[in-house]
């Protein structure tokens, strides 16, 4: 079976985890034509206006429906609910010319939801298996990180900003990670919005604790303005400075070519 690759991005609140997953959607859709999932698991869900799509229907809007007929006792036995939920995220996908798209939503209510979220979990696990590559924008917490099933190679990119609490913050995310057993076949850092002459510092700090610097977003003017106007960040151009650090991201991410992605791989086997 031909590999398939799971990119997360993860890391504390507003480092740019939605700017670097929707230019790294940018680039793979730009320069490639494999097939990719990106996945808005961030309940905030801010990726759909950053791609410049509506989602009608989020997964956590299935599960909370899925939930309330659970507790009125319309729907009996694993297997029924299990089908429902499964037929019905089919439906909430977004697909485009170029990506599908799906967004993780929030359930309502109170208690326990463990057993939705379990389902949900390997819902993406069996969806991801159809494409390429799956792209998921993770939120601050890591909720939809943990329990994850044996799936495909997964990466996880944390970015960090020029900030302490940012960088205490990729380390203990990659600490949990390993706590809660998820293999994650690559652990990469990315520092956003780092002034120059400031890499090589990030870089030796890192080192420190066994993280490696995988490239540099410089904070981009266009980008703010863009941002601002509430316009798709996937409508940036090439010549936008923050596109071109992450081109060159997703190519060393193995995201744009099959071959550099093998290398990668080679180099975790
Ligand atoms: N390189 C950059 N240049 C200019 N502005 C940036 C850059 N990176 C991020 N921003 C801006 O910083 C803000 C936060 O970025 P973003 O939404 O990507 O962070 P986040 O980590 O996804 O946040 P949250 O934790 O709230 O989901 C946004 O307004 C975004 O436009
Ligand atoms: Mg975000």
């Amino acid at each position: 079976m031909r590999e398939r690759l799971v990119v997360s991005v993860a890391g504390k609140g507003g480092v740019g985890k939605t700017t670097t997953s929707a230019l790294l959607t940018r680039a793979v859709i730009e320069m490639t034509k494999r097939s990719l999932l990106v996945v808005d698991a961030d309940p905030v869900m801010n990726l759909p206006r950053a791609l410049g799509i509506e989602i009608p229907l989020s997964v956590g809007d299935i599960a909370t429906r899925l939930r309330k007929s659970i507790d009125e006792g319309s729907l009996d036995g694993e297997i029924a609910k299990q089908d429902v939920l499964e037929g019905e995220i089919f439906e909430s996908l977004v697909e485009t010319d170029k990506f599908d798209f799906l967004a993780m939503g929030r359930t309502e209510g109170e208690g326990c939801y463990c057993y939705v979220n379990r389902l949900l979990t390997q819902i993406i696990d069996t969806l991801s298996k159809n494409y390429e590559l799956t792209l998921m924008d993770m939120s601050a917490g890591l909720e939809h990180l943990s329990r994850r099933t044996n799936r495909n190679v997964d990466v996880l990119v944390l970015v960090v900003d020029p900030s302490r609490a940012a960088f205490e913050a990729a380390v203990r995310i990659r600490d949990l990670a390993k706590e809660v057993h998820i293999d994650f076949k690559k652990i990469v850092v990315v520092g956003n919005r780092f002034p120059p002459g400031m890499e090589e510092e990030l870089r030796g700090r890192l080192e420190e604790v066994g993280l490696p610097l995988f490239g540099i977003i410089p904070n981009d003017e266009e980008l703010a303005k863009v941002n601002y106007l509430g316009s798709p960040l996937i409508e940036l151009t090439s010549d936008s400075p923050a596109v071109k650090a992450v081109d060159e991201i997703a190519e060393k991410l193995g995201l744009l070519s099959e071959a550099t992605m093998l290398k990668l791989l080679g180099k975790i086997g």
